[in-house]
């Protein structure tokens, strides 16, 4: 039998904000809030970390992948965290969650057009979400950062996609861009600023990572693309309220983003090399588009 794989909670929104008296697993428990489901998948739970080795290495991937800046000054070139993106240390169904990743790699990528390994992966969002530089294989860090993933995913059936993995999936809408500015001065601009720059606030619910230029994340990130970042948002955003926005108003903001600038990411060019991008890549590719077989 199937074990359902996800719990839904009703979460106070400020899950950074997770005081000794309010935490499960680290995180904020149950409690009253503004009504919105959020959707934490089953892990293993802090309470089978002891003071042996791996759950030292565990516990250390957890401390990088949610303070990535400080953690890896040399590697970031952004003021994201992994956990900016990968929401609630990377638990939260379709915030592009963790759990089971370990058993989803070594896997096809068609944007390299190679078979990748799960650190391959992470060096990819490393360089692109993080607009930084690739961590070596070999390194503490990269080990860590796997003994994380590795955690979260125990008991998830190797290389099943299960609930809630990736992002959501929205059927595409053509984004009025005019419109889509209104609608992020109204719903986003009091955490990510008016100019996309970020907040950062002592209430950690009131701030908000950068969403353009030249701290937030480069061209070649997926977060780019129209529709993963439709999809992202429609249904983590705003972070307090989510859910709340229509699919036509997550198209219009993402088309307003994708048209503001970002870092360049500088091997663009050779991604997808078999001709087969998503129709929403914001930047030609020197294999261009192929017609299907
Ligand atoms: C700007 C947002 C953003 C940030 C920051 C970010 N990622 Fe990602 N990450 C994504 C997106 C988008 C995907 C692709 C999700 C999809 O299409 O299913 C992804 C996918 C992944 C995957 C594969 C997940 C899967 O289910 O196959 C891993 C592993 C990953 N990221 C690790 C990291 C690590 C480690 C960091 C920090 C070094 C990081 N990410 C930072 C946006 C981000
Ligand atoms: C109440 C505050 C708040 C509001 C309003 C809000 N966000 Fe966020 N947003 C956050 C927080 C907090 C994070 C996670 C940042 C972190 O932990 O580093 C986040 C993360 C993000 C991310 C991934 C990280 C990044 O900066 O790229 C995106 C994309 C995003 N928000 C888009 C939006 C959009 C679009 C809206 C409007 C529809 C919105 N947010 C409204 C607080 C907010």
């Amino acid at each position: 039998m199937a074990r359902r794989r996800w719990r839904p909670l009703l979460l106070l929104a400020v899950t950074a904000a997770c005081s000794t008296a309010a935490c499960v697993d680290g995180r904020s428990a149950p409690a009253a809030s503004t009504g919105a489901a959020i959707e934490l998948l089953r892990t293993p739970g802090d309470s089978t970390l002891r003071d042996d080795p791996v759950s030292r290495a565990v516990r250390r991937g957890r401390a990088i992948l949610r303070d990535t800046p400080d953690s890896l000054p040399h590697n970031v070139g952004s003021t994201l965290r992994c956990v900016s993106c990968h929401l609630d240390d990377g638990t939260r169904a379709f915030a592009m969650p963790w759990v089971g990743v370990f058993g989803r790699f070594p896997q096809y990528r068609s944007r390299s057009g190679k078979v990748a390994r799960l650190e391959n992966r992470i060096n990819d969002c490393i360089r692109r979400s993080l607009n930084g530089t690739a961590l070596a294989f070999e390194s503490d860090d990269m080990r860590d950062i796997v003994a994380y993933m590795s955690w979260l995913s125990k008991g998830v059936v190797s290389g099943r996609r299960d609930y809630g993995s990736g992002i959501d999936s929205l059927a595409p809408l053509v984004p009025d861009t005019a419109r889509g500015r209104v609608a992020y001065v109204s719903a986003c601009a009091r955490c990510h600023g008016p100019n996309g720059e970020g907040i950062k606030a002592a209430t950690p619910a009131l701030s908000g990572a950068p969403l353009w230029g030249e701290h937030s994340f480069n061209i070649g990130s997926g977060m780019a693309r129209v529709r993963v970042m439709a999809a992202f948002m429609r249904r983590n955003m705003p972070f307090d309220t989510p859910r709340t926005l229509t699919d036509q108003t997550a198209f219009d903001i993402a088309g307003y983003l994708a048209a503001q600038p970002r870092p360049d990411f500088a091997d663009k060019a050779r991604d997808w090399p078999n001709g087969d991008p998503p129709p929403d890549v914001a930047y030609a590719t020197a294999a261009g588009k192929k017609a299907p077989r």
